[in-house]
């Protein structure tokens, strides 16, 4: 059977995009030494980021575990790694349905040689007004079961054998959950900052064990997932393969969080002017006409 898929896009960046996104200095060896022989579960690997994290590891000696929904491109994926080093096992599972949940930790759990690491990144983003969304109840429990409830479960199930190998967890987050809300994502932001709050109450606990926790805020992304919102196409935004070795290098630092350099002043912005930031926001929402169409 032939198996097909389009390659990864990658965005080369402008002049604005180089001074926000500054390169990664990223050590192979040091990734290596780190990885050789270990287990890695990737969540979300069939396109985007996951798909990236899985290429950049792909010629190290080690296990990984990718699953998503889309066995055709996760085929894919597997086929393209294995021509490299790495060991390959795909999993078709849609991770908000229990029964699909449980049996890929069933599958982890029979692994003789356990799970080192956790990469947690399947989501789903959705922008919608309030006023689109009022008729729209299953945008909010869709958005909580996978960017919540999918790695909230999943980790619960596979943290012991984190602990037993003194593992790492890393959840692929977004800056928006630092940051003052912005309107028509509130779905998208609500559930991963739901799950970014849950990640670091347990990071403190999981570090007496030993297991390593990491937070990766993002931007925006060229992947998939921005691809709907045309007014994205304009805006700076970070390419995959660079997002991917941010992972990877934290693989090997443990680092706690990853967040753009620019971050920490809009975090403060955030804080100090969440009033004048919520005016200027309303006016830009009164401006795009009626609030009740919705954008
Ligand atoms: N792109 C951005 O601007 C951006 C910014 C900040 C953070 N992030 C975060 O980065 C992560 C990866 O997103 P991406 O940008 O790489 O977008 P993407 O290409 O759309 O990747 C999302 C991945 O999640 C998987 N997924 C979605 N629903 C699933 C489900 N129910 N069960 C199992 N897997 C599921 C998708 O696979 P299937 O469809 O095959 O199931 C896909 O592999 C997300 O957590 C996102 O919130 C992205």
């Amino acid at each position: 059977m032939s198996l097909e898929k389009e390659p990864p896009a990658v965005h080369a960046y402008n002049l604005i995009e180089k001074v926000l996104f500054q390169p990664t200095h990223f050590n192979r060896k040091k990734l290596q030494q780190e990885l050789s022989g270990k287990t890695i579960l990737i969540t979300g690997a069939s396109s985007g980021i996951g798909e990236q994290v899985a290429y950049m590891l792909k010629d190290l000696p080690v296990h990984l575990i990718l699953v998503a929904r889309r066995e055709e491109n996760l085929r894919y994926i597997k086929n393209e790694i294995e021509k490299a080093e790495a060991a390959v096992t795909i999993y078709k599972a849609d991770l908000r349905i229990d029964d699909d949940l449980n049996v890929v930790v069933q599958l982890i759990r029979a692994l003789p040689e356990g799970l080192d690491v956790v990469i947690s990144n399947a989501g789903l983003s959705i922008n919608r007004s309030i006023h689109q969304s009022l008729d729209r109840v299953h945008d909010f429990t869709r958005t909580m079961a996978i960017n919540y409830f999918a790695p909230v479960k999943l980790l619960l199930a596979l943290i012991p054998l984190l602990e037993k190998s003194q593992g790492q967890i890393v959840n692929v987050s977004t800056i928006n959950s630092l940051l003052i809300p912005i309107p028509n994502w509130a779905a998208y932001q609500a559930s991963k900052t739901a799950f970014d709050t849950w990640f670091r109450s347990v990071a403190i606990e999981l570090k007496a064990s030993c297991v390593d926790t990491t937070s990766i805020y993002l931007p925006l992304v060229k992947t998939d997932m921005i691809r709907p919102t045309a007014a994205y196409d304009r805006m700076p935004a970070m390419c995959p393969n660079h997002v991917a070795e941010i992972i990877c290098k934290s693989l090997y630092t443990k680092r706690k969080k990853y967040r753009p350099w620019w971050l920490l002043f809009g975090q403060l912005a955030s804080i100090v002017c969440r009033g004048g930031l919520e005016r200027v926001m309303t006016k830009v929402n009164e401006r795009k006409g009626d609030p009740r169409a919705g954008s």
